[in-house]
């Protein structure tokens, strides 16, 4: 029997075990020398807590409130691209996790299940994550079906207005919109369990896997076979068009990928409800800052004006910790779910969450802390 991973390190080794390389260096990895990549994870390791005694330490509680719906604890999955391609229907497995724990879980554009069949399937309280397209009618359709699936809170990512440059997907020929190429069919070959479970299935069951949000028409296989049309993102993405999201989306709007203070009064300025601080888990801009070392600016700045999340770069429950003392009021983990799901579906998702809630109750209670709003600033120690 294999043993049970306890921790971040040994949820990424077992997804590694089981993944082709090229779908797993996608998720793993950042954009060209990987130093944002790095740097998150230098702030982290360089933020120490001072931690309280003697204030009582029990019982412990990690209930948030978020857009007034509340939440079991601050932790959000991360919306991101290809859950679907770790485990068949990877997305309505992590979606259910999510709802099992009672925490929230953001769908994205670019999944390999569609936003309608991950509400219909697995319920619960979902966000969606979207990647504005040139032709808004498109996107507007595509709100549209997810707000009459359920979802009131729309994640804009901002901080893509062209691709990052991932040599590595390159060499692994792990393109996006992906096509298989020499090597991914190589890494493919010596996964035959994925091969079997994951790509096979989808293939037996429903066809080759696609990005399901896209209209049909210009839907693109991972063969490249079926795109008739391309589908374009926003490049000259700007303020005007948070402007008119903010006027055509009646729920709330959190906007993903800020770092400045003067883009967070932005934010607030153009109607925006919340802001995500973020860098894209380090792979986007690779001379980023840390979103750690700029989330107290962000949050000073904006005030009771928005809803502070943050993400990048989260691989233990005092992570989690150092961003809530810094003041964001849930913080979202991608990688970390992708490997629990990679590892065992649903079950896998939900041990990925376990080890973080587990890991943030103990750092509370060995820092004096009961609640999350217990969880200060001045319990860090730079
Ligand atoms: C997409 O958002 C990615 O980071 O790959």
């Amino acid at each position: 029997m294999r043993a049970v991973p306890q921790n971040f390190r040994e949820m990424r080794a077992a997804a590694k075990a089981r993944l082709p390389r090229g779908v797993f260096e996608y998720i793993d990895r950042g954009s060209e020398d990987e130093k944002a990549l790095d740097h998150n994870r230098t702030s982290f390791e360089a933020l120490k807590i001072a931690p309280r005694m003697m204030r009582g330490a029990a019982p412990r509680s990690q209930g948030v409130e978020i857009f007034g719906k509340k939440f079991s604890s601050p932790v959000i999955v991360a919306p991101t691209a290809f859950a679907g391609l770790v485990w068949y229907k990877g997305e309505i497995e992590l979606a259910r996790a999510a709802k099992d724990a009672g925490i929230g879980f953001c769908a994205a554009t670019e999944a390999i299940t569609s936003i309608d069949e991950i509400c219909g399937e697995a319920g619960g309280n979902i966000w969606f994550q979207l990647y504005l397209w040139q032709d808004r009618s498109l996107s507007q359709a595509l709100l549209e079906r997810a707000w009459n699936n359920g979802v009131r809170t729309l994640v804009v990512t901002v901080d893509t207005p062209v691709f990052a440059k991932r040599e590595f997907n390159v060499r692994n020929g792990f393109i996006v919109p992906f096509r298989f190429s020499y090597p991914s069919v190589r890494d493919a070959a010596m996964r035959p369990g994925w091969l079997l479970n994951v790509f096979g299935r989808y293939v037996s069951k429903e066809g080759l896997p696609t990005f399901a949000n896209y209209p049909r028409e210009y839907r693109q296989d991972i063969l490249n076979r079926t795109s008739k049309k391309k589908i374009l993102h926003e490049q000259d993405l700007n303020w005007n068009h948070i402007r008119d999201l903010r006027a055509f989306w009646k729920g709330n709007l959190v906007l993903k990928g800020i770092l400045r203070p003067d883009d967070a009064i932005l934010a607030a300025e153009h109607g925006a409800d919340g802001i995500v601080v973020s860098n894209h888990g380090g792979r986007n801009l690779d001379s980023a800052v840390a979103p750690l070392d700029v989330l107290g600016r962000n949050v000073d700045a904006s005030g009771d004006r928005l809803v502070i999340l943050s993400d990048s770069g989260i691989q233990r429950g005092s992570d989690l910790f150092k961003s809530l003392a810094l003041g964001a009021k849930a913080v979202m983990v991608g990688r970390a779910f992708l490997y629990g799901t990679a590892m065992n579906g649903r079950q896998g998702a939900l041990r990925t969450f376990r080890i973080l809630e587990d890991e943030l109750d103990r750092t509370m209670g060995l820092s004096g802390c009961r609640t999350i709003p217990d969880v200060t600033a001045d319990l860090l120690y730079r």
